[in-house]
């Protein structure tokens, strides 16, 4: 492991106030999105797509990662340009996503454990390489009746665990995503309570698996009300439950939180970033950045559509979502004002 490597690594991915953007989708995932929209399913349609979002002008003014899917680092630009090289021509890490998957877990209803440790330290020696920087993994919890079990907290914690040790052995930043789910009609206590339990067990498991804390990235959900909750909170309401959580559990050795977006609408998932840092930012001992997903390509898939004619705007649109998102670091995202 080349502690100085990962360090520096972890610390570009959160550094002047930019964040990651998560373009990993896997074929299924992406292709319900596509789907929901008339776009073609096809191999051919994802790679424009991705195109489109890597050759975005001056999207590395806000984004300092971009996390891959393996079908993606090995196809190529239209001009031949490999995608891997594209990103880092852009002035951005790649990094890319080597869970296989949240499967049903057995014994266990309406759980999943993630897939993906066997076979793994081979598939991170050929994305290192390949000039991947960093890596993901994500595992999904859910919140239900008598659920989450611990069972399924322990089982996604110490693969999370098992996974960062093998990632920083090949010299790539693990970011550790425990996702808690928003779907339900739970309270933002309930979020708060499962979210807590989980991030004291993965922390719990990173530390037995021996992680250079320094080395890695958490990537957590905000603290949330359910989306079928009748009390939706408001957005200070949210940062604070979100940052008091976070201190009573993440170790003030990790350098940056990256948060996932959920499905939160983009306005909402920047709203609340922007209030935990300016309500926090300069008494906090982690950055507070983002890697989202939905909440910065939605707009800009919805305007594309699977047309060339559409790629300006749908470029424009992301940009503009990312230029947001770097406000929202530095606590002024205003969805009242237009930050450029
Ligand atoms: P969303 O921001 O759309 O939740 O995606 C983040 C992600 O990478 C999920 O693994």
């Amino acid at each position: 492991m080349n502690e100085t490597t990962l360090i520096k690594t972890a610390n570009a991915l959160v550094s002047d106030d930019k964040g990651i953007l998560a373009m990993d989708e896997s074929n299924p995932t992406c292709n319900k999105r596509f789907a929901a929209l008339g776009i073609p399913q096809t191999e051919e349609a994802r790679r424009a797509y991705r195109e489109m979002i890597v050759t975005t002008p001056g999207l590395g003014k806000s984004i300092s990662g971009a996390i891959l899917y393996d079908e993606t680092i090995r196809q190529h630009l239209n001009d031949g340009t490999p995608f891997i090289k594209a990103v880092v021509n852009a002035g951005i890490i790649p990094g890319i996503k080597v869970d296989a998957g949240a499967k049903e877990m057995a014994g266990h209803p309406g759980e999943k454990i993630s897939e993906g440790l066997d076979g793994l330290r081979d598939r991170l020696k050929e994305y290192a390489q390949m000039g991947l920087r960093f890596a993901k993994w994500r595992a999904v919890i859910a919140i239900g009746k008598d659920i989450p079990s611990q069972a399924c907290i322990e089982a996604n914690a110490h693969a999370l665990a098992r996974y960062a040790a093998l990632c920083q052995e090949a010299g790539l930043v693990p970011i550790v995503e425990p996702e808690v789910l928003m779907d339900g009609d739970h309270t933002l206590q309930r979020c708060f309570d499962v979210t807590e339990q989980v991030l004291k067990t993965v922390f719990n498991q990173l530390y037995r698996q021996g992680i250079l804390l320094e080395g890695m990235i958490l990537k957590p959900n905000m603290v949330l009300p359910g989306l079928a909750c009748p009390k939706q909170e408001s957005v200070d309401e949210v940062a604070d439950a979100t940052v008091k959580c976070l201190l009573r559990t993440v170790p003030a050795a990790v350098p940056g939180i990256a948060f996932l977006s959920g499905g939160q609408s983009p306005e909402l998932a920047s709203a609340r970033l922007s209030a935990m840092n300016s309500r926090y930012k300069s008494h906090l001992p982690w950055e507070l950045a983002f890697s989202f997903a939905r909440a910065i390509q939605q707009p800009a898939l919805e305007i594309w559509q699977g047309k060339e004619a559409n790629v300006p705007e749908a470029q424009k649109a992301l940009f503009d979502r990312a230029s947001y998102n770097r406000a929202a670091r530095q606590g002024e995202y205003n969805t009242n004002k237009k930050i450029k």
